[in-house]
């Protein structure tokens, strides 16, 4: 008898092929996140669980399935499962590491670039019918040759971002637990306290996970170090960030812009956020490209198979 899994989302249907023929699986048939009820219904008769990064996977939701083997993370953050519950049972908590690093890193540097050229300034100018035709003075950006860009953790998609920065002719800072040698060698990356980033960095961009270290970890106090006119990018998580004073910043100017990919109450963006100046918003597509998605069912998918065949999982949360 083939194991049961559940799949909080659908996904593409050659995925779901492969489920099916590798696992009972069971999954969401609606086109929207399931609520903690139905998680919890869903997820009752099954040994492994497929879920999202909106999909809170918390104590609640571990205790509905007393048969549960392993949750397999759709993602490489994992800040929506509750690792103390799924480790007090001896649930198997796996993640999507590496396969996503270059989607994510394209993407944090296609929001720097927006944010630096006032890319959507410029298609809202062009859109309104109000472009008058080139002007001495239109639009003045950030250059990016010769700055400091400041990476608040270098793992993999860190380094990934600071790799790119290299043809762009930047200087590279990053702040992280453990120095990256070989990162340095490659890339001229120099390793920085957080005073020093946040004072020296024109732009800093943040490739950390949540913990209670990190969370809230840009506010008012670390905004009014930052260089002014700095732009802020965020592809990490929105829990970051207090986003009530980065509109702040941006609203008295202090901020050059704002580059986010990820909010704190996702799908809900502060309404304030939403209308302030120089921000560049996108709807949380940093891992969004076909191939990387494919890698991650890939990454999932093994995950769950060696978990409920008796091996190890590939790619586990626990060390
Ligand atoms: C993830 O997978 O955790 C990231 O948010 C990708 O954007």
């Amino acid at each position: 008898m083939k194991p049961r899994i559940f799949v909080t989302r659908a996904l593409p249907s050659p995925i779901m092929l492969e489920l099916k023929r590798l696992f009972d699986a069971k999954w969401n048939h609606r086109d929207q996140p399931l609520s903690r009820q139905e998680l919890c219904a869903g997820v009752g008769k099954a040994e492994g669980l497929i879920a999202m990064l909106n999909d809170p996977i918390d104590a609640a939701v571990i205790d509905a399935a007393p048969k549960l083997r392993i949750i397999a993370n759709y993602a490489v953050g994992y800040n929506n499962i509750d690792l103390v519950a799924a480790g007090g049972r001896g649930i198997d908590v796996t993640n999507t590491p590496g396969v996503l690093t270059e989607a994510t890193a394209d993407l944090t540097w296609a929001l720097i670039l927006a944010c630096a050229r006032r890319i959507p300034e410029g298609i809202n100018l062009v859109r309104s019918g109000k472009w008058k035709g080139w002007h001495p003075e239109q639009l003045l950006g950030m250059e990016l040759r010769g700055k400091t860009l400041g990476l608040f953790g270098a793992g993999r998609i860190g380094q990934a971002v600071g790799a790119r920065a290299v043809p762009f002719g930047l200087r590279v800072l990053y702040a992280s637990r453990s120095p990256k040698l070989r990162f340095e060698e490659e890339t001229g990356a120099v390793r920085a306290g957080t005073g020093r980033l946040l004072q020296e960095s024109d732009i800093l961009s943040l490739h950390v996970p949540v913990t209670p270290e990190t969370r809230g970890m840009i506010n008012s106090d670390t905004l009014a170090v930052m260089k002014a006119g700095a732009i802020l990018v965020n592809t990490a998580r929105g829990e970051l960030v207090r986003e009530d004073a980065v509109v702040l910043a941006l609203e008295t100017n202090r901020l050059g812009a704002a580059g986010f990919d990820v909010y704190a109450d996702e799908p809900t963006i502060h309404p304030r956020l939403l209308v302030a100046p120089r921000t560049v918003l996108l709807p949380h597509i940093g891992s969004a490209t076909r191939d990387t998605r494919r890698r991650m069912a890939a990454t999932a998918i093994a995950n769950v198979q060696y978990v409920l065949h008796g091996e190890p999982p590939v790619t586990p949360v626990y060390r």
